[in-house]
């Protein structure tokens, strides 16, 4: 299979990470749009032009199906680009259900980016699973940034975050929900943050078992060997240098947990 991926930057990289890892043999085709990076502060018309601009790209190298690897993207957009394109379009939510399901008497803290704090999406489905009222939301902007920049356990990382944070009391808490893919990548900053008692759950498996359904409905093939292209906005990413961070980051995924 031929599998898209995008978001505005490295954040995406999470769910490839997953991909990898539970579709081993298939071709990758990786887009970030750092060319309008960050998404998270801007409008859902301009995130509705940037995401089509994104897909229209990967279908035309050829993918079976894209995956929007981003759920800023998946509020703001997911609806119109399953209905503007005929392959697959693969949104991902933060995994506040599973979060809620686990069950526990204590709150879950999802932290996302401003839009999707805000979005409809987000708030339908907390209105539809937190029966408990036991779900709260955090924009945590600012560590998009920080993530594009590659610095994950700064003292500015943690400035920023005891700042943000100041007002949870971890002791009120025993879960918290990834709604952003680029929010991986703090999790150590997170937990020496929140406590060691604190779990950590994002929807990325959620979301490849999903493409692998689709896939398998529609008869595709595997690739039998792995490849990964990565484009920054449309352009192929071939130097060295840039190709090293994507792999570096994909190596941060597997020792941040
Ligand atoms: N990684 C993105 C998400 O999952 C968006 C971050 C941004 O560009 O603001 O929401």
């Amino acid at each position: 299979m031929k599998i898209g991926m995008f978001d505005s930057g490295i954040g995406g990289l999470t769910i490839l990470h997953t991909a990898i890892r539970m579709l081993p043999q298939e071709a990758y085709f990786y887009y970030a749009d750092t060319d309008h990076v960050p998404y998270g502060t801007k409008s859902v018309e301009e995130i509705r032009a940037y995401s089509d601009a994104a897909i229209g790209f990967l279908e035309s190298l050829g993918c079976d199906a894209v995956v929007i690897a981003c759920n800023t993207a998946t509020s703001a957009a997911a609806t119109y680009l399953r209905e503007k394109y005929t392959i697959p379009v693969i949104g991902i939510e933060p995994a506040v259900k599973p979060a809620v399901e686990k069950g526990g008497n204590k709150r879950i803290l999802v932290i996302a980016t401003p839009l999707t704090t805000r979005e409809k999406k987000l708030h339908d489905l907390v209105d539809r699973v937190d029966n408990q009222h036991q779900v709260d939301l955090l924009a945590l902007p600012g560590l998009v940034s920080f993530a594009e920049q590659g610095e994950f356990d700064s003292p500015a990382v943690y400035a920023y975050l005891k700042e943000s944070l100041k007002d949870i009391d971890p002791a009120r808490y025993e879960t918290l929900v990834f709604g952003c893919t680029h929010f991986n990548h703090f999790a150590k900053a997170l937990r020496d943050i929140l406590g060691p008692n604190i779990q950590m759950i994002d929807g990325s498996e959620g979301t490849i078992r999903h493409l692998q359904h689709r896939m398998d409905a529609a008869g595709k093939q595997s690739e039998g060997k792995l490849s990964i292209h990565y484009y920054q906005s449309g352009r192929e990413v071939n130097d060295t240098s840039t190709l090293q961070f994507y792999e570096s980051l994909l190596e941060h995924l597997e020792n941040v947990k």
